[in-house]
């Protein structure tokens, strides 16, 4: 299969990720209601339906993720004009290739660099995500391991080692106030790039790619 190629996207790939409950799927499924044309691909969801893994890892009640698995099933989505006929759900395949995707996982290094125009990593204070955590029930082991995760900057880091920094975005995921002012970027710098593209091409992309949301052209930084 030919490699995705952001030459051929006519709307651009956002993964949104971040320590779990800083509030991706909450952002993602936000930004998919306010562009009815893009899809939210809930990967933690993905890798469940569709067995995706290797079983389960039972000290951290999570599933050991089958990494090939997923690669070969989400290149057939975000991919190639020939998704259709491979076993990809028929909403997946109308899209293969063509953008539009909002995907929502907790790491970034497992995919490829050239799937994505955009990454988003969410943050969250170390109390608020306590307690967010510990309102799903998360056993203590669990709850320290990703708050230190967080206190670590682990998901900024990974992102701005597997991206270009040109493409990744720290935002602030504390309040309702910051989640509404993330979706509002993102759906407005998903909309320049789309007016980038059609109006000028691919060449325009590399404005959109240094200044992303309009701001002061530092697309990497912390944005608070
Ligand atoms: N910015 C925010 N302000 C207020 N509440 C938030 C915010 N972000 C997330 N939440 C709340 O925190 C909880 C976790 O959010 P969400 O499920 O979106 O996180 P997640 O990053 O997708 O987690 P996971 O990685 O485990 O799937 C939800 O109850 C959500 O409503
Ligand atoms: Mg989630």
């Amino acid at each position: 299969m030919p490699p995705t190629s952001r030459a051929t996207r006519t709307k651009p790939n956002i993964l949104i990720t971040g320590t779990p409950g800083t509030g991706k799927t909450t952002l993602a499924g936000l930004v998919t209601s306010a562009l009815p044309d893009y899809q939210l691909l809930e990967v933690g969801k993905v890798v469940a339906q569709r067995n995706l893994h290797c079983g389960r890892d039972e000290s951290f009640d999570t599933l050991i993720l089958d990494e090939d698995l997923l690669l070969d099933e989400m290149e057939l989505i975000l991919g190639g004009d020939d998704a259709g006929g491979r076993g990809v759900e028929p909403q997946h395949a109308a899209r293969g290739g063509s953008g539009g995707w909002v995907v929502d996982y907790h790491s970034s290094d497992l995919f490829p660099e050239r799937w994505f125009d955009m990454v988003i990593v969410l943050r969250s204070s170390t109390s608020i995500l306590n307690d967010r955590l510990v309102m799903r029930s998360y056993s203590e082991k669990k709850i320290s391991e990703n708050i230190m995760c967080e206190i670590m900057d682990v998901s900024f880091n990974e992102a701005l080692e597997a991206y270009h920094p040109s493409r990744v975005l720290s935002l602030p995921s504390d309040s309702i106030e910051e989640m509404s002012d993330n979706v509002s970027r993102v759906v407005e710098w998903a909309e320049a790039w789309e007016q980038s593209m059609s109006t000028h091409g691919v060449e325009a992309r590399i404005h959109v790619d240094i200044d992303p949301i309009g701001g002061d052209g530092d697309g990497s930084g912390a944005m608070d």
